[in-house]
């Protein structure tokens, strides 16, 4: 399906196919790889890519809290993102930036070089639908998020998804579509590769930074739901909290706003809330160029 597409690969442009590394390299052996993903939507002008700057500067910290040396400025990433959007004619779909060693590894763990980056624009497909939210149930996992002292969480490292993997695996064994992580102190983390919010008596609760990803999603919501006039907090919230939410909704860069209809026996009504709505239509707009005061987040890549 993606045979046709063109990858960016330390400056190289190669086909599909050919974008590969040995069984031996660092990051396949030693899972020290690292990535980012950014949503590509249609503007008035040609295709734009949702908040660049915060994924470029999320790909950046996630190297160097991994202690990766990057060989590449930000601006030299952003064009190379904005031609290979170009080269693989994507109007809608997501860009995921690869940082990793291709240099095979057979005892070192420590890698001096410049890590190796690859860039992917790919369109929407079946399978990779944007925008397009289903309500979903969810259950609290057995497994709890990684802690943030064995590990960086804010990185988006690719090592941290066996943890979301397995979270995902317990879900669908126990017949839910996706599952939340408890930090190991209890309170309520994160999905797999989702953002959680909830809302109770009006008021909408997101867990603080610490043990999570710092979601671009997360981030944009925290901005701009106030100026709809609702009142968002960043707080730890407890399993129980979660249990008895009025509405709890997932998000990150494919889906904005993922609505909750089960939280493990608990069902929601109406699904989506009133609230959830709201704030689905917000960003509805503002990815559809409808919102003037957020238009910046959406930049053009000619
Ligand atoms: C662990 C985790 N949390 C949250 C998110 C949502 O982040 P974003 O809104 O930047 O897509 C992701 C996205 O991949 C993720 O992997």
């Amino acid at each position: 399906m993606f045979q046709d597409l063109r990858v960016w690969i330390n400056g190289e442009i190669v086909q599909w196919a050919d974008a590969k590394v040995h069984i031996m390299s660092h990051s396949f052996s030693r899972g020290s790889a690292m990535f980012d993903v950014l949503g590509i939507h249609p503007g008035p002008d040609g295709p734009a890519a949702f908040r660049l700057d915060r994924h470029l500067d999320r790909f950046f910290r996630s190297a160097e809290l991994l202690g990766m040396k990057m060989g590449y400025t930000k601006e030299e990433l952003r064009k190379a993102i904005a031609q290979m959007v170009k080269a693989n004619g994507i109007d809608r779909g997501i860009v995921k930036l690869m940082g990793y060693y291709g240099e095979e590894a057979i005892i070192s763990l420590v890698m001096e070089s410049n890590v190796d980056i690859a860039i992917f624009a790919i369109p929407e497909t079946e399978e990779l639908v944007l925008d397009k939210a289903e309500p979903i149930s969810i259950c609290i996992s057995k497994w709890r998020k990684l802690h943030p002292a064995t590990v960086p969480v804010e990185a988006k490292a690719c090592a941290n998804y066996l943890n979301g993997m397995l979270s995902r695996r317990d879900a669908a064994e126990r017949g839910f579509d996706l599952a939340i992580m408890l930090t190991t102190d209890g309170y309520v983390a994160e999905g797999a590769i989702e953002s959680i919010f909830m809302v109770k008596d009006g008021i909408v609760k997101t867990p603080p930074l610490g043990n999570i990803l710092q979601s671009v999603t997360r981030m944009s919501i925290l901005e701009a739901t106030p100026r709809i006039g609702l009142e968002v907090r960043e707080e730890q919230i407890t399993p129980q909290e979660l249990l008895s939410a009025d509405e709890i909704f997932f998000c990150h860069t494919g889906i904005k706003v993922i609505p909750v209809k089960r939280i493990e026996g608990r069902e929601l009504s109406p699904v989506p809330g009133p609230v959830t709505s709201k704030i689905a239509g917000l960003m509805d707009d503002i990815c559809q160029f409808r919102n003037d005061k957020f238009r910046h987040w959406l930049e053009p890549l000619e």
